[in-house]
């Protein structure tokens, strides 16, 4: 495949691009700090949004070498922009480097060829041409960039078809081995067909359908899975994503029992307070059938599955909790009468569990309702006294002080306390506890 360099349309579209990057926070840095050399030229996912007149959602930068240098430049030339002071790292062994700062994030790579020594296996990258770098790229309309200095500078360079294709909203592998090259590249089609309202080219989406019949996710590092699919939960519209992965089939290449429930997913999401997880919900919804799957004991398949996944040591947790508790919860949930019910009920239990539980209830019982009400109201009382208080008030210190608070908690939930620390102490110390 070759890159082609813009013909008249290709220049006034590359026109529009840097308009377009010079409107972005660091745009105009950019610019600038690329006048003074040869190389430098936009790329990939912000030429595209630019051109689908999208907001990108960071800046993709290639250079001839030394990506670490442009890096430390951009920085210093975005500091004198006050603010946030920006940070600038660099991993020589990649050739990348990233500048962040408050106002966004530039992603900077040395220009580069790849090819794959084995199907699934991580690339051989060397130093390679503007043409090269963009030929390694997944679908042509990632493949695409705007020079921003040198002799094309404003000019649209991109693979073939990649102007219709964004044009018509398609999404085309660059050659007919791209999927078992780099099998991450299914839920990057599913995921950016959700987002951009893409479709894949016909045969685009036959030779999805032969890599994933032929397992060709089972070649890829679980690792790398999961790096994508957490891209995938992190999208604004996450549901659809995954939907799109699901539907393409992809979700059970990678676990054979996860199972999206979109209309289950959105309900769970509308319930979760601005405080949750929505990605770690959305992961723990998928792993509801193993959870009610009655013939395995589903903790250490979540467990396996989602270590493999490199989800962290606390989002895993946060993930096996909320999917292990939520269906039991929502049985608990229809038991409980009281306000004191609902937190004995509820308490101990992750707000994603919550949602997913009490988004389980739609249609069928009062538990959504009682899932909103928990989560407006109810897990914000607490109580105005401490165990201290009762210990000045003469109670032993021992297991009573916590049962007494508890008491008094579940008194004030379920409204039969006047305000104050007073009746509060009042209903902590009239209980039984013989
Ligand atoms: N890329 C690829 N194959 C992958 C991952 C990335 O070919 N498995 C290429 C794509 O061409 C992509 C570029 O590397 O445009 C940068 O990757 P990334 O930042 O993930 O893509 P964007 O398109 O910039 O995605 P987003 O809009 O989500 O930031």
């Amino acid at each position: 495949m070759s890159a082609t360099a813009g013909n008249a349309s290709g220049a006034g579209a590359g026109a529009e691009v840097i308009a377009g990057l010079a409107r972005l926070p660091g745009g105009c840095e950019l610019l600038a700090l690329a006048t003074e050399r040869e190389d430098v030229a936009l790329v990939g996912g912000a030429v595209r949004d630019l051109l689908l007149v999208r907001t990108p959602r960071e800046l993709d930068v290639v250079v001839d070498g030394a990506a670490a240098a442009f890096a430390q430049e951009l920085a210093g030339a975005l500091a004198a922009l006050g603010g946030g002071a920006p940070s600038s790292t660099g991993h020589q062994r990649f050739g990348t480097a990233l500048v962040v700062w408050e106002g966004g994030r530039i992603d900077i790579a040395e220009r580069r060829a790849e090819s794959y020594p084995s199907p699934g296996a991580l690339p051989e990258v060397r130093a390679g041409t503007l043409e090269e770098d963009l030929a390694r790229r997944d679908f042509t309309v990632n493949a695409i960039a705007v020079p921003l200095s040198g002799r094309l500078a404003g000019e649209l360079l991109c693979a073939e078809h990649a102007q219709e294709d964004l044009r018509e909203g398609r999404l085309r592998v660059l050659h007919e081995g791209s999927f078992l090259d780099d099998p991450t590249r299914l839920l990057r089609l599913a995921r950016y067909s959700a987002r951009l309202g893409f479709k894949a080219e016909p045969r685009t989406a036959e030779l999805a359908s032969e890599a994933l019949a032929t397992g060709a996710l089972d070649t890829v590092s679980r690792a790398r899975i999961g790096a994508e699919l957490r891209l995938a939960l992190a999208e604004s519209d996450a549901v659809a994503a995954l939907g799109a992965i699901s539907e393409l089939g992809a979700l059970t290449a990678i676990e054979r029992r996860l199972r999206l429930d979109e209309s289950l997913a959105r309900r769970a999401l509308a319930l979760l307070p601005a405080d949750g997880r929505p990605d770690l919900l959305l992961m723990a919804s998928l792993l509801l059938p193993l959870s009610i799957d009655p013939d395995e004991d589903p903790e250490p398949v979540m467990f396996e599955l989602l270590d493999g996944l490199e989800f962290t040591a606390g989002d895993r947790e946060c993930v096996m909790r909320t999917a292990l508790v939520a269906p039991g919860l929502f049985k608990e949930l229809s038991l409980a009468a009281k306000p004191s019910e609902m937190h004995e009920a509820l308490s101990a239990h992750t707000i994603e569990a919550i949602a997913l539980g009490g988004a389980m209830g739609e249609g069928t019982s009062s538990v959504t309702a009682e899932a909103e009400i928990w989560f407006e109201r109810l897990r914000h009382v607490h109580l105005e006294i401490t165990g201290q208080d009762l210990l000045d008030a003469g109670i032993p210190a021992g297991p009573q002080v916590g049962w007494r608070l508890t008491h008094a908690l579940a008194r004030k939930l379920d409204g039969e306390l006047g305000g104050g620390r007073e009746a509060e102490i009042t209903a902590a110390l009239e209980l039984d506890v013989r």
